[in-house]
């Protein structure tokens, strides 16, 4: 198979591209390296099923030469984290945005497959769990400018929808909760990596908030199964599709468990969401996806427990200096 990977070289894009080029397919990536580094695929330089392209995935001309040579698209280009979200809303809204159009048109003109990872943000301030992917929700107001990416991610998602309503074009769509582990940092808001570098430069964890509200983390290695899965699942053409893990862990609790595992002397700091995000934030206090879904189309379950994917990110940010 010939994949072409948008944001290909940012943290879920690159372990994607590895994954399919270690099962012998071939695959392309396109990204502008706004939040990705080249350093995150800089180890598949040299491999000759790899090609990579610095660009912006709304670029018509060199999105039309790879859609057509693909057999499959995954469209992962984004702004991404909550902090850049709000202190760049014009740019945020553009890179979510324009790029689906111009790839999702493509795809239909060449009757390409294309894959979106959407988001939990989606969901927004949706009171009702586990969050299933056809109820209804609930979304903060216009001025509160965090509700742009999940506003963009949803145009996107009803762009592929439509797309397929009236081109029968294949469409798959995910939604991603809290995906961490090995290569993503936490200079755009992620808030594991955050934690884990101040544990390991010893300096204080700042939580947000009250630290009583609850995310669930999955490990990109679970979900970039659960991806390739999906792609290679008929019955999951035009659905929209959580992934991430069930197990819920309160923010101050991740906290003092990073603590732990990085046996680190670091206190934990609480610090106002007005102080980190600026005035008009609004927070959700849960984030529980629904798995029956992917269970039932693919089969799939998260497997690391959250201390393995703590663990295996203190490696990771430790042995490449990068916290
Ligand atoms: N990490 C998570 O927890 C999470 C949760 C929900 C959804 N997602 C979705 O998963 C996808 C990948 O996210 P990630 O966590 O790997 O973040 P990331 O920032 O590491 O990856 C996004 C990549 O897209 C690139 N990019 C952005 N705009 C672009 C453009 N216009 N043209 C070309 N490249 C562009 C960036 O440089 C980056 O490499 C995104 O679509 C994101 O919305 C991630």
């Amino acid at each position: 198979m010939n994949y072409l990977i948008t944001g290909g070289a940012g943290f879920i894009g690159s372990h994607l591209a590895e994954y399919f080029l270690n099962r012998g397919d071939a695959v392309s990536i396109v990204d502008d390296l706004s939040t990705g580094t080249w350093r995150n695929v800089a180890q598949l330089d040299g491999n000759p099923n790899f090609h990579a392209y610095i660009s912006d995935a709304a670029d018509a001309v060199l999105m039309e030469r790879e859609i057509r040579r693909a057999d499959f698209v995954f469209h992962l280009a984004s702004s991404v984290g909550v902090k850049l979200i709000v202190s760049q809303p014009v740019e945020s809204i553009r890179r979510i945005v324009r790029p689906t159009e111009t790839i999702v048109d493509l795809c239909a003109k060449y009757r390409k497959p294309v894959l979106l990872t959407s988001t939990s943000e989606t969901y927004g301030k949706t009171e009702t769990t586990p969050f299933r992917e056809d109820m209804d929700v609930t979304l903060g107001p216009s001025c509160k400018n965090r509700w742009a990416y999940a506003i963009a991610k949803l145009l996107d998602e009803f762009y592929l929808l439509a797309m397929r309503e009236q081109t029968a074009l294949p469409v798959y769509i995910v939604r991603l909760f809290n995906v961490v582990g090995p290569r993503q940092t936490g200079s755009y808001g992620m808030v594991l990596p955050r934690f884990v570098s101040a544990a390991l430069k010893g300096a204080p964890l700042k939580v947000y908030g009250s630290g009583k509200q609850s995310r669930c983390f999955s490990s990109v290695y679970d979900i970039v199964e659960g991806l390739a899965r999906i792609s290679a699942c008929k019955e999951a053409s035009g659905e929209v599709v959580n992934l991430g893990s069930d197990q819920e862990i309160s923010i101050l609790d991740l906290a003092k468990r990073v603590i732990e595992l990085c046996d680190s002397k670091s206190a934990v700091e609480f610090v106002s969401y007005e102080e980190a995000y600026g005035p008009n934030f609004d927070d959700m206090q849960r984030r529980l996806p629904a798995l029956d879904k992917a269970r039932r189309l693919i089969g799939w379950n998260p497997k690391r427990s959250l201390d393995e994917i703590i663990v295996e990110t203190r490696d990771w940010l430790r042995s490449n200096d990068r916290f």
